[in-house]
């Protein structure tokens, strides 16, 4: 209660933000933590200072602390003034409390400005500190600033990462080690001829050793381009030429090298997450910058071209509007061809026939709805030859087809044959009267008997089927299980003959239909048998 009345009387509030303890605020406290975060009550308690809003800071002139207390902001203590400053708005610089002249100012080890943006403050200790330049891969190693990937630090002292491991020992500190590189479980080792296994350090098998002229390395650090050992972390390689580019200390991590008319160049390969633009590499030219839609090509103006208008082939030959026009690549190629009219073939072999149609035979296009590839050659189908070539999907059975087929039977019933295709065909008559004839066996009909249904075998005569050639059916397979209707009966050595192919249609009303097409007989069935 005593503490709490003093508070409130003695603290003044500033316009600044921050408030100050004016001078009945000053109390001597039996401690206050050197950094200002603990303080103690009178009774001997100890809180943290700032969960009550408060910071304890210590006069050096006047040898007391000084219990302090802030609203807002990130303050700290300005050493032996016994006052403390907000960080956001103030430094605090030889004992004094001043007003930034810019939001990135501050001062290292209270003694010296820099600029955060582009300085680096690395402290000894509370009193001294040194200012760098910045440098994005910079770390500080007490109060110097280590910007070489090779070094690092080890608890104040520098070290080559190349040649020493500094891994923790048992007692919680670090210690370097000689002849080690990395740290297993913090035990040192070798990762040039070691691993960190699951159960500790291990011996690498000789194989998996990479040796670069003679000289073992670990490719997590290092690489052997062209003769030379070389650490991944301030060198990249064109492998092309084997040469050796230093990366650049500041700005964006470089990745890659480029060669250009005169001399190789480090780049950033990735996309820059601020423009959405990258940068690409023409061997032997130089560097481009894309924007997301672009891409390079040799023959485009400026080696780059917008892939949603104009069209590159093998980055290489530039078609203007090319996109637009809905062309496209060949394959492997770099001719572009127009896929509604056209089919590319391996080495650019462009043939005027749609890509639904166009097939290629070795490297040759050919039309596949009027010939074949048969071993190697292009071959015309005989009945493109014939003047009608052969498309399968002619054969399918229509609706209307259907219906017409369904009234039949309601109307006088229909012949209905279950029966296996035996043999190849044999083919009858010249040009286009030329006809097929499939031998059948094992033929049932479907018969109504009283008010069964049964599948009586028709035995004693040799059945056969005929069909014109060129039309459907086209192609009975050999053993496979068909069911026929026919409003004809089968007549033994004439057989039946058939206008419609194995799944169809129907020129009188005889139709086929092969078993193990399940899904189309039960669609067949319905439409066969329905009522509509
Ligand atoms: C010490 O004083 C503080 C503030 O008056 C009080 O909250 C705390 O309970 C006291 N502690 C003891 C042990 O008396
Ligand atoms: C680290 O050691 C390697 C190997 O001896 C040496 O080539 C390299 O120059 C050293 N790096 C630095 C920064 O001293
Ligand atoms: C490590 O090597 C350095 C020189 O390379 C040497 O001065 C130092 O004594 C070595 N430390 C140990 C523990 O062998």
């Amino acid at each position: 209660m005593v503490f709490n009345t003093f508070l409130v009387g003695a603290i003044i509030i500033l316009n600044e933000g921050f408030t100050q303890a004016g001078p009945t605020g000053i109390i001597t406290l039996p401690e206050c933590n050197r950094n200002g975060r603990f303080c103690t009550y009178r009774n001997g308690t100890i809180f943290v200072c700032e969960s009550k809003g408060l910071q304890c800071c210590w006069n050096q002139k006047r040898s007391t602390h000084q219990i302090i207390t802030f609203t807002r902001g990130h303050y700290e203590c300005c050493p032996e003034t016994g006052t403390n400053y907000n960080m956001h708005t103030h430094i605090c610089l030889n004992g004094q409390i001043l007003k930034k002249s810019r939001d990135s100012e501050s001062a290292c080890a209270f003694t010296q400005r820099y600029d955060t943006n582009t300085e680096k403050c690395c402290l000894k200790n509370e009193k001294y500190g040194q200012v760098h330049f910045k440098n994005p891969s910079g770390i500080c190693c007490n109060e110097k600033y280590l910007t070489d990937p090779q070094l690092d630090c080890c608890q104040g002292v520098i070290y080559n990462v190349t040649k020493q491991a500094c891994c923790k020992s048992g007692d919680g500190d670090y210690t370097l080690h000689n002849n080690s590189n990395a740290c297993c479980l913090n035990v040192p080792y070798n990762s040039a001829v070691q691993y960190c296994g699951d159960h500790g350090v291990q011996e690498k098998d000789q194989t998996e050793i990479r040796q670069c002229n003679g000289t073992p390395y670990d490719p997590t650090w290092h690489m052997c381009c062209g003769d030379t050992l070389a650490d991944t972390r301030t060198h990249l390689c064109h492998w092309i030429t084997g040469r050796l580019v230093l990366k650049p200390s500041y700005g964006i991590h470089h990745d890659k090298v480029c060669r250009t008319r005169h001399t190789l160049v480090s780049y950033y390969s990735g996309i820059s997450d601020r423009s959405g633009e990258r940068q690409v590499c023409i061997d032997g030219v130089g560097l481009v910058m894309l924007a997301q839609d672009e891409n390079i090509c040799y023959e485009a103006p400026n080696y780059k071209y917008n892939t949603n208008i104009h069209l590159c082939c093998g980055k290489e030959k530039f078609y203007e509007l090319g996109m637009r026009d809905g062309k496209q690549c060949c394959k492997n190629g770099v001719f572009a061809y127009n896929p509604s009219i056209e089919t590319c073939c391996p080495n650019d072999q462009i043939i005027a026939v749609p890509e639904q149609y166009g097939r290629c035979c070795g490297m040759a296009g050919y039309d596949s709805r009027t010939h074949t590839c048969k071993d190697g050659e292009i071959v015309e189908d005989e009945c493109a030859a014939m003047g009608k070539p052969f498309q399968l999907e002619d054969c399918t059975i229509s609706d209307q087809q259907l219906l017409d087929f369904n009234q039949k039977f309601h109307r006088s019933g229909l012949y209905v044959y279950f029966a296996t295709v035996h043999g190849p065909p044999t083919e009858k008559g010249r040009g286009k009267r030329k006809v097929r004839k499939w031998k059948l066996e094992n033929v049932e009909q479907l018969k109504n008997k009283g008010k069964k249904m049964t599948l009586v075998p028709s035995k004693g005569k040799k059945f056969s089927v005929t069909a014109k050639k060129c039309q459907c059916p086209y192609e009975l397979v050999t053993g496979e299980r068909y069911i026929f209707w026919s409003e004809k009966k089968f007549k033994g050595r004439k057989g039946l003959i058939l206008n419609a192919m194995q799944t169809g249609y129907i020129k009188s009303f005889d139709a086929v239909m092969p078993i193990s097409k399940a899904d189309y007989l039960s669609q067949f069935f319905d439409r066969l048998f329905g009522t509509e």
